[in-house]
């Protein structure tokens, strides 16, 4: 199945009753195994999490760590960008290089890059005196 075709399969599973705004996330790793992930809202909404973070949770819990690619959905105007905290849980599991897909129901696509997503991201270089 295509990152796209899960992701878009996936969304319909989301629980956004307060937002009615549903999202589905797919990713696959270098095995070719994809995972997938919805947006989980809550009655206290800040306890709400991202069909991206859905995702990543889903491809750590199943013993791996690193994102090929990514793929988001929304019935949105225009393609759905991952949130800020999302593009920085992306980037812990993804290269700079790594094709993120960004997509409406109503069949527009925009691709572009994890460093495109989020240029200076926060990485453990910054630790280095620690
Ligand atoms: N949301 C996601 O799941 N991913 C995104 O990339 C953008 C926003 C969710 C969070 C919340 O449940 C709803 O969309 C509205 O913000």
């Amino acid at each position: 199945m295509s990152l796209l075709r899960a992701a878009t399969a996936v969304r319909e599973n989301a629980h956004a009753p307060y937002s009615n705004f549903k999202v589905g996330a797919a990713l696959v790793t270098p095995s070719g195994t994809i995972h997938v992930g919805c947006n989980v809202e809550n009655v206290a909404y800040p306890e709400g999490t991202c069909a991206e973070a859905g995702a990543i949770a889903a491809m750590v819990a199943a013993g791996e760590t690193e994102i090929a690619e990514i793929c988001v959905i929304a019935d949105s105007p225009m393609p759905v960008t991952p949130c800020g905290g999302c593009r920085q849980k992306i980037a812990e599991f993804a290269g700079p290089d790594v094709k993120v897909t960004m997509a409406t129901t109503a069949g527009v696509q925009r691709v572009t890059t994890v460093a495109d997503l989020l240029p200076g991201a926060f990485s453990q270089d910054y630790m280095e005196n620690t």
